[in-house]
């Protein structure tokens, strides 16, 4: 029987030549948890990667050779730390997506995660500042309020911080939206574009329901504004401790990255996805990263789109979240630099 020494393998080959300039390395660090996974997998049906590269701090060999096994032509390779694991998984990396970090149990606040997850991503972030330091970041740990601005800041001590390259990944609260709108009125979720703004937690969540082209009550505009902003919750509740929203969020991910990927190696125009990104649209307010429409392109966030026409219930929503978003901006930007 083969057996390998070696902790970190490559445990498939590309089986054709792909230039970098057609096909991109993605880092996916975190690659053996509950979104990792999925997330993995579903990438690996992604033909714009040609390598599939998987950290975690246990179990990514065993993740790397069963999803290495798919029969679609990117590489697929594991690394845990030992062996500069970290280092190989990042060098060369065109997208790096971060799922690492300690999911909510019943009862806590994406904020609870701070204490456990800031640091995760600040050490990974400084990684890849070291690793790969032209890629595109996209980060999904939370609290993603806070966590962007950790990267960011790292970034910049770094000297190597390009506001264009760094995304919180906000795509599920578009995808519960959609789905909870079209559960209502009785269309196919596909078809229902809801733009949601703001942050990724709570109140900071803000959906614009007056652009759905639907009218609603006002009872029924409360109860879905409460759930999409808390849709998190119902799943946390429901796995009863044993963690959060993973298949879900897996797809809304590998949504994001396809998006990334058709414009940075396509080059292709047009491509909207909602996200937390460094934004103008509320400096005055000392707001430094905000989530919106954003369209995408080969340098990463192409153009922010302003928020559009509110109705005064937005907002109203809209002043519940700017300062809590503030908040949480400035304790992971204090975080980063002390
Ligand atoms: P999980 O606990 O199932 O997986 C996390 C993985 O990260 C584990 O495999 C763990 O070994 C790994 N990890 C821990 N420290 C690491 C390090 N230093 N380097 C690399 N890997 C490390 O958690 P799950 O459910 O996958 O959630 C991950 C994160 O995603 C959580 O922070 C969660 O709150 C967040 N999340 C974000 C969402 C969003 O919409 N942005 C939605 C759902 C979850």
């Amino acid at each position: 029987m083969f057996t390998s020494k070696l902790v970190n393998v490559v445990v498939s080959k590309r089986a054709f030549s792909s230039s970098a300039a057609n096909a991109a390395k993605v880092a996916v660090l975190g690659a053996a948890g509950g979104i990792g996974q999925p997330l993995s997998l579903l990438l690996k049906h992604n033909e714009l990667i040609s390598h599939l590269s998987l950290f975690d701090i246990v179990n990514t060999p065993g993740v790397a050779a069963d999803i290495s096994h798919i029969n679609t032509a990117s590489k697929v390779t594991g690394y845990v730390p030992e062996n500069d694991g970290l280092k190989l998984a990042l060098t060369d990396a065109d997208v790096i997506v971060i799922p690492a970090g300690v999911p909510r149990k019943p009862g806590m606040s994406r904020d609870d995660l701070f204490n456990t997850n800031a640091g995760i991503v600040r050490d990974l972030a400084t990684a890849a500042a070291q690793y790969a330091p032209n890629a595109f970041l996209a980060v999904i740990s939370n609290p993603v309020n806070s966590t962007v601005a950790i990267v960011s800041e790292v970034f910049k001590k770094f000297g190597i911080y390009d506001p264009r390259r760094i995304f919180g990944v906000t795509t599920l609260d578009i995808v519960r939206a959609s789905r909870f709108v079209s559960e209502l009125k009785g269309t196919n979720p596909k078809d229902e574009k809801i733009t949601v703004v703001g942050g990724h937690s709570g109140v900071t969540i803000i959906p614009l329901l007056s652009q759905s082209g639907h009218t609603f009550t006002d009872e029924e505009l409360k109860a879905l504004t409460h759930r999409i902003q808390f849709g998190g919750d119902e799943v946390v509740k429901a796995k009863a401790g044993t963690g959060s929203a993973t298949l879900s969020m897996a797809y809304a991910a590998n949504r994001f990255t396809g998006s990334l990927l058709r414009a940075i190696v396509k080059g292709e125009k047009g491509v909207i996805e909602p996200s937390y990104v460094k934004s103008d649209l509320f400096k005055s307010d000392g707001i430094e990263y905000f989530a919106s429409n954003v369209e995408l392109s080969s340098e990463g966030v192409g153009k922010v789109h302003s928020l559009g026409k509110l109705s005064a219930y937005e907002k109203e929503l809209l002043s519940a979240a700017l300062p809590e978003l503030k908040k949480n901006i400035t304790k992971g930007a204090d975080f980063a630099n002390n």
